[in-house]
């Protein structure tokens, strides 16, 4: 681990394994259902359109929890404490945690990125509009098991996970995942999680279909990303995108859906699609309140608070590591 200070910032270097796109397709694409994971959304085409997709008039978690976290502000401040330790996980460009910070006024701030290149700039540009904060930059696979690189003694640890990033996880995974990051906060540990709530497939089923087609561009953007670094040559004309709340499974569920039969290869490998067949790209679980509450108990929190817009689109959870030691 390398621990250099640059611009003002502390950086730890875990060196974090890359993910393997190739070997992930390949598996993916010879499951019975064809599936590729969502993390594989985010090339440089795949960021814009996803910032496009947090502006739309139809997508609404973005702007419902910034104005939950803006609104309390104070009271999660509250929950806090002075002078916590805040990690965020999966932080990209850190813009969110902007509007808690100079309530919250951490002891220090660290982001946490597989990315070093995005990881880097983001911490960077933080540190330069906040000269007061201590930025603790790590690049590590926050997805599996780890110790913070930085802590300091008397200061508790809070990890802010917004933007309902959980519901890319299964349940037993989201589980294991806050499992994970309950025994890295450790005792007297705070969880501030974004998380998106159950509701009226209508408002559900328009927010990942949007008029514009910004979320089938995305979702469609897969398709050019494994023809320009895969050699594949799908034809993203004869896929379409399909978007749809599964409301037994209680989630939105991502597909490209073959238009007709057709044969495309990855590298050396050749795939075959019927007209109908789909490549599941995503699942975006939704829960209630008392729902994700249960799951993060299984995980070893408690709640200790929650905040939700008034029409009960968005919820942010703060939730405590269990065994308080005051
Ligand atoms: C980043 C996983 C929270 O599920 O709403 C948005 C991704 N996909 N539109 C979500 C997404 C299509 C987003 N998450």
């Amino acid at each position: 681990m390398n621990n250099v200070c640059a611009e003002d910032i502390q950086f730890y270097d875990h060196h974090p394994k890359p993910a393997d796109f190739f070997t992930e397709v390949l598996d993916g694409l010879q499951q019975s259902q064809a599936r590729i994971p969502p993390k594989f959304f985010y090339d440089a085409e795949g960021s814009r359109l996803f910032d496009a997709i947090c502006d739309l008039p139809e997508y609404y978690p973005t702007r419902t929890e910034m104005k939950i976290l803006r609104d309390n502000a104070h009271e999660i401040a509250a929950c806090a404490g002075s002078e916590c330790l805040l990690i965020e996980p999966g932080s990209g460009s850190s813009e969110k945690v902007r509007v808690l910070l100079d309530t919250l006024r951490p002891h220090a701030y660290m982001p946490m990125d597989i990315s070093r290149e995005h990881l880097v700039g983001a911490a960077q540009r933080l540190s330069n509009d906040y000269p007061w904060l201590d930025v603790h930059a790590a690049c590590v696979d926050f997805t599996a098991p780890m110790e913070l690189p930085y802590s300091a003694a008397g200061v508790k640890n809070v990890a802010f996970f917004p933007g309902s990033s959980i519901g890319n996880f299964e349940r037993a995974d989201a589980v294991a995942f806050l499992q994970n990051l309950c025994t890295l906060l450790g005792n007297n540990g705070g969880l501030l999680i974004g998380v998106d709530l159950k509701k009226e497939p209508a408002v559900l089923n328009a927010a990942y279909n949007d008029a514009q087609g910004i979320t089938a561009a995305f979702n469609l953007n897969l398709l050019t990303r494994m023809n320009r670094e895969l050699d594949a040559n799908f034809d993203a004309e004869k896929f379409d995108h399909h978007a749809f709340y599964n409301e037994s499974l209680g989630r939105i569920e991502m597909h490209l859906v073959s238009q007709s039969e057709q044969t495309v290869h990855v590298g050396k490998r050749k795939f075959s699609f019927n007209s109908g067949d789909s490549i599941h790209t995503e699942n975006s679980y939704k829960y209630s309140v008392d729902g994700f509450r249960q799951l993060a108990s299984q995980a070893g929190f408690e709640p200790a608070a929650v905040w939700t817009d008034d029409d009960a689109l968005f919820s942010v959870h703060y939730l405590v590591t269990a065994s308080q030691d005051g």
